[in-house]
């Protein structure tokens, strides 16, 4: 059969891991779709800048798009470029022309996912987006394919390599967010601005692509209630471990009865459940459906040959449909239905405290009525320090969201309260360990 020849958008981290385990495992993947398989051209910006890259000959890099949208010998375009724009219009040009796309940009996808794949579908052909979440972690297909029987009850995932970088590091050297957040930064792990990480915004927009493509129908950014790891300290990290939970960052979407909830926040997770286990930059999805039960998909969240795995892997999804005339028969998202997204006030979870409270005859009291009128129940309690304030660490029984919003205003305006230093939710059943 004829050759498929792909045009590349984008040659730095992810497009040189493509173009060079493509090179590697040419064969394998030749023989696997039943075709030659080769990318004839790349768009980069500086030119100058690739000399260094050991790229076959008769890989073209160009600075200009057109001379990837107007080779019509090209059947698939890989946006591994990043941003916004112009990858966006790149992408919707190359659609229009009749190309497949394969795209990594979670960026773009968690904003423009539906016009892109409507786009697609109009013009019959394919758009996948595995590298997206997870990196090297193969979760789109298997959410689309694989587990499409099922009725997915929850997703919750540790979706981002620098925020479970800097909890572990907190976690298991001690070290404060501050340190733990510099250390990441010298090694590679963080961005010199790493807001969108560690203030939730890259998880959140995972966990809308996932959720779109789970629950076929699309749910938008403003969907996902986000909160960060900035407010986690030292002493958080340490009581989580002395009462059997580990913090992580967790990216969930939640099936409740009048919709779904989706959220990124800190939680404690019972020391364990296999999430508890994913370290350092590595990340890990895990999925309940209503027949499977549980499955946990683990594995690096990003890095040049991961994401590349995933992108070619796409790629040569898009070969076998190319072979079989059914590109574009199978839309990744529906293209205009949206998720029926629920209050996220009303979601039920047990729930960790920690206050700063005066240390005199009568404080507890007080503080166990404040979370009987919102009927909270406490399940555990302790009270560490014997100094004139103490601190008073807390595990409670599942409460919804708008109630220990409500507790926490009341506590801390109570003479006897100093600080509630923080509230974070607990993941699945309370620890016993
Ligand atoms: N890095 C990862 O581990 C990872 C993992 C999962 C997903 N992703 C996603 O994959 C995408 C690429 O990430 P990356 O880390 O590979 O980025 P990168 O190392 O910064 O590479 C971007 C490449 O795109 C080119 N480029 C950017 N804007 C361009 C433009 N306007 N015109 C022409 N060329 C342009 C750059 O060319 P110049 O160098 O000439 O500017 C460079 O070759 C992003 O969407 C990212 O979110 C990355």
């Amino acid at each position: 059969m004829d050759m498929i020849q792909v045009g590349l958008l984008g040659l730095g981290t992810v497009g040189s891991g493509v173009a060079l385990t493509l090179e590697k495992n040419r064969e394998w993947i030749e023989a696997c779709i039943g075709r030659p398989l080769r990318i004839t051209r790349a768009l980069v910006k500086n030119k100058k800048d690739y000399g260094h890259l050991e790229l076959p000959d008769d890989l073209i890099i160009t600075e200009d798009i057109q001379d990837i949208l107007e080779d019509e010998d090209i059947s698939i375009v890989i946006e591994v470029m990043g941003g916004i724009h112009p990858a966006r219009e790149f992408i919707l040009q190359a659609l229009q022309k009749g190309k497949n796309v394969v795209s990594a940009n979670k960026d773009l996808i968690a904003l423009h996912g539906p016009e892109i794949v409507r786009t697609a579908s109009e013009n019959q052909v394919d758009f996948l987006c595995e590298a997206s979440v997870g990196g090297g972690i193969p979760i789109v297909l298997p959410l689309q394919k694989s587990l499409t029987a099922n009725r997915v009850e929850e997703i919750a995932g540790i979706v981002n390599g620098t925020t479970n970088y800097i909890l572990s590091a907190m976690t298991e050297e001690g070290l404060s967010y501050a340190e733990a957040l510099a250390q990441a930064q010298k090694l590679g792990y963080a961005e010199a601005n790493p807001a969108s990480d560690v203030g939730g915004l890259d998880a959140a927009r995972k966990i809308a692509i996932l959720t779109s493509i789970a629950y076929r129908a699309n749910v938008t950014l403003d969907d996902v209630q986000v909160e960060g790891i900035e407010n986690i300290s030292a002493r958080d990290i340490q009581v989580a471990g002395e009462l059997g939970y580990v913090i992580k960052l967790l990216a969930v979407a939640k099936k409740m009865d009048d919709g779904v909830v989706l959220s990124v926040h800190p939680a404690f997770v019972p020391a364990r459940h296999p999430l508890a286990a994913v370290r350092g930059a590595y990340n890990a999805v895990y999925v309940v459906g209503n027949a499977v039960d549980d499955v946990m998909f683990y594995g690096k969240g990003a890095g040049s040959f991961p994401t590349a795995s995933a992108v070619l892997g796409d790629v040569m999804e898009i070969a076998h449909h190319i072979n079989e005339h059914i590109c574009g028969k199978n839309p990744l998202l529906a293209t205009d239905a949206m998720a029926k997204v629920a209050d996220a006030s009303q979601w039920k979870s047990p729930y960790y405290f920690r206050l700063i409270v005066q240390n005199r005859p009568g404080v507890l009291a007080e503080i166990s009525r404040t979370f009987a009128r919102h009927g909270i129940s406490i399940e555990t309690m302790r009270q560490l320090g014997e100094e004139i304030s103490a601190e008073l660490v807390m595990v409670v029984y599942p409460a919804a969201q708008y109630a220990v919003d409500c507790v926490r205003e009341e506590l801390q305006a109570l003479d006897s309260v100093e600080r509630v230093a923080n509230s974070i939710r607990v993941f699945g059943e309370i620890s016993h360990e």
